[in-house]
C-alpha cells in the first residue's frame, strides 16, 4: 500500500483523468440526506468503488458516489454516502473525501448529518447550524506524521465553523422561513447509542446535539484551511430523564422528512454565497 498522501493523489488523478471540472465547494451528505444531490446539474458522476483507494460505505441509507456539477450557481463536488469510524475505518479513511476535494481545488466544505438532540428545546426535524464541536471520538484524523504540504502540525480550532458562513445560513433561513437552531455538536465513536447517563453527561459538558460523524471531516478541512459550514438534522431528542429508543429506521425517516427544507436552505445559501 502506498502512503496516504500518494493514495489521495492517485484518487485525484483518477478523477482528473475523467473530468476537467474544478469544484469550488465540497458537500458531504449525511444519513437520509442524499436526495440533495438530485438538484445538481450533473457534469460527471463517479462511484466510489471505481476510484483507487476511495473508502466505500457499509452504513444504511448511504449510497457511494461522488457527483460533480452545479448547485445554486456554484461548482460543487457532492459526496453521496460517507464512511464512519464505527464501520471500522480509520479517521484517515473517513477524511479521504475531504482530502480529495481539497486537492481538486475546493475551498469550502458543507456537511450535513443526522444527529440526536440534547438541547431539550429542540424538536425532531429541526435543523441546527453547528457553531462549535467537541471531539469525543478518542481519535484524530491528524494523528501520525503531518503532511506539511496540506497543513500545519497544530491547526488552530478557534473558528472551525466559519462565522461568515454561519451568518449567511442564518440570514438565508430567515428569508426562507426555515427554523434554524444553532448549537454545539459532540462526536462519539458509536455504533452503540448513548446511555441515559452519557446523554446527561454530554448535555452537561455543553453539547446541543450528538452524532457519529462530521468532526473528523471538519478537522481535516480546517487542517487544509477550507471554510466549513455544517448542519445537523435533529432526528430524535434524547432527554436523560425521559429516555426513548432512537432506532435507525426512525432516524432515517425523520432525516428524510427534513430533507426538503435542508435542500432548499443549502441551495439558497449557495446562491447567496460570494466565493472568495
Ligand atoms: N446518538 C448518536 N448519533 C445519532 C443519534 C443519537 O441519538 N441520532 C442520530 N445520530
Amino acid at each position: 500500500m502506498p502512503e496516504y498522501k500518494k493514495q489521495v493523489e492517485t484518487a485525484v488523478d483518477y478523477i482528473r483523468a475523467r473530468t476537467y471540472f474544478e469544484p469550488q465547494i465540497a458537500i458531504i451528505l449525511g444519513t437520509g440526506l442524499g436526495g440533495i444531490a438530485k438538484g445538481i446539474a450533473k457534469e460527471r458522476e463517479i462511484t466510489y468503488a471505481e476510484i483507487p483507494y476511495f473508502p466505500t460505505s457499509t452504513a444504511p441509507s448511504h449510497q457511494g458516489k461522488l457527483i460533480l456539477g452545479k448547485l445554486g450557481g456554484k461548482r460543487v463536488i457532492a459526496f453521496q454516502g460517507r464512511v464512519h469510524y464505527y464501520e471500522g475505518y480509520s479517521l484517515k479513511e473517513v477524511t479521504f473525501p475531504v482530502r480529495v476535494a481539497a486537492l481538486l481545488g475546493a475551498r469550502y466544505l458543507i456537511i450535513s448529518n443526522a444527529s440526536g438532540g440534547l438541547n431539550p428545546l429542540f424538536k425532531e426535524t429541526d435543523l441546527m447550524a453547528i457553531v462549535d464541536h467537541i471531539n469525543l471520538m478518542g481519535d484524530n484524523p491528524l494523528r501520525g506524521k503531518n503532511i506539511d504540504e496540506w497543513g500545519v502540525r497544530f491547526p488552530e480550532m478557534v473558528e472551525p465553523y466559519d462565522q461568515r458562513l454561519i451568518e449567511l445560513l442564518e440570514k438565508t433561513a430567515l428569508e426562507e422561513k426555515i427554523k434554524l437552531q444553532k448549537g454545539v455538536y459532540v462526536a462519539v465513536a458509536g455504533p452503540s447509542l448513548e446511555t441515559a447517563a452519557e446523554t446527561r453527561f454530554l448535555r452537561l459538558i455543553g453539547a446541543d446535539a450528538v452524532g457519529m460523524s462530521t468532526v473528523p471531516e471538519v478537522i481535516a478541512a480546517v487542517h487544509q484551511r477550507l471554510k466549513v459550514a455544517a448542519i445537523s438534522v435533529i432526528t430524535n431528542v434524547n432527554l436523560p430523564d425521559h429516555y426513548q429508543p432512537a432506532p435507525i429506521e426512525k432516524v432515517i425517516a425523520t432525516a428524510r422528512q427534513a430533507e426538503e427544507k435542508l435542500t432548499r436552505l443549502i441551495i439558497k445559501f449557495l446562491e447567496r454565497l460570494e466565493v472568495e
